[in-house]
C-alpha cells in the first residue's frame, strides 16, 4: 500500500496484493423486449421497488484549482490516459478545463472514465458513480430513494461523454452519488475527443441539468473560497476562468 498526494492535496491510496472474495450474487438485468427482439414471452414485466443493488464503484469525479497540473500527475505517474477535453466556452486556446481519463489496459478495453477532473475555484470532491443492472434499476432504485425522502439531483438522463444513463442523488450531507448503466469501454485504440463544456451539452437527452448539479447556488463559503483562489495566484482559476465558468451554466 502506498499513500500518495496528488497537486490539490487528495489523498490517494495505491494497493496490490489484494486478496479476491467471492462476488456477490447480482441481480440480473430484467429480460427485455426492445424492438422486434423477442426475449420475454408468457411472463409479466415487475421492476421492484427496492434499494439499486450497487454492481461497482465506476468513476470520481474531482473538481481542482490546478487541472493541468493534476492531469499531468495523474498521466505521469498511474498511467492514465485521456477519453475526452472539455473546454470552456470560447477558450479553447486556453487548453482544457475537464478531462474524463481512463485506465490505459492496452487491447482490454476499460471504463470511458474512472476519473474525471474538471478545473474550478475548490479542491473538493465532485460525485462518484456506482453501476448498477440496467435503466429500471436506476428508476426504481430512485423512486425508492425518494419515498425514503432523499433529496433528487439530477436525471434520468443519458450523459454525452461516456454515454452511460445518469440519476444523481445527494445524502443528508449534500454528497452526490450517480447510479449509471450502460456506459462506453474504449481500448486504447479510441483517441481523444474534443468539445466546448456547456450545462446543455452534459446530455443527450433528460431534463435540463440543474443548478443542485452544478453546485451553481452562490454561498457565502463558496464566494470565500473564490476570492481566496482568485487572489492566491498559484493555481491555474483566474478571472478570465471564471468567467468561461459562469458560461458553462448558460450555454
Ligand atoms: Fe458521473
Amino acid at each position: 500500500m502506498l499513500d500518495l498526494r496528488d497537486p490539490a492535496g487528495s489523498l490517494l491510496r495505491v494497493v496490490a496484493g489484494l486478496d479476491d472474495f467471492r462476488a456477490q450474487a447480482l441481480v440480473a438485468p430484467l429480460v427485455v423486449n426492445s424492438g422486434r427482439t423477442v426475449l420475454r414471452t408468457n411472463a409479466v414485466q415487475r421492476a421492484p421497488v427496492a434499494p439499486a443493488q450497487v454492481h461497482r464503484l465506476g468513476h470520481v469525479v474531482l473538481e481542482t484549482t490546478s487541472f493541468q497540473q493534476s492531469l499531468d500527475w495523474y498521466q505521469h505517474n498511474l498511467g492514465l490516459i485521456v477519453s475526452d477535453f472539455l473546454f470552456f466556452p470560447g477558450q479553447r486556446h486556453r487548453g482544457p478545463t475537464m478531462a474524463f481519463i481512463r485506465c490505459d489496459r492496452g487491447a482490454t478495453p476499460s471504463d470511458h472514465h474512472t476519473l474525471a477532473m474538471t478545473l474550478g475555484p475548490r479542491n473538493r470532491y465532485v460525485h462518484s458513480a456506482y453501476q448498477v443492472a440496467d435503466l429500471d434499476a436506476i428508476a426504481a432504485g430512485g423512486r425508492y430513494l425518494a419515498k425514503q425522502g432523499h433529496r433528487h439531483a439530477w436525471g434520468i438522463g443519458r450523459h454525452i461523454q461516456g454515454s452511460q444513463i445518469f440519476d444523481y442523488w445527494r445524502d443528508p450531507d449534500r454528497f452526490m452519488v450517480e447510479h449509471f448503466t450502460d456506459g462506453d469501454l474504449f481500448d486504447t485504440s479510441i483517441e481523444a475527443g474534443w468539445a466546448p463544456m456547456t450545462a446543455s451539452g452534459l446530455s443527450q437527452w433528460g431534463p435540463p441539468v440543474t443548478r443542485d448539479f452544478l453546485d451553481a447556488t452562490p454561498s457565502p463559503e463558496l464566494v470565500r473560497e473564490l476570492v481566496h483562489t482568485l487572489r492566491d495566484g498559484g493555481n491555474e482559476f483566474d478571472l478570465r476562468r471564471l468567467v468561461g465558468l459562469l458560461k458553462v451554466a448558460t450555454s
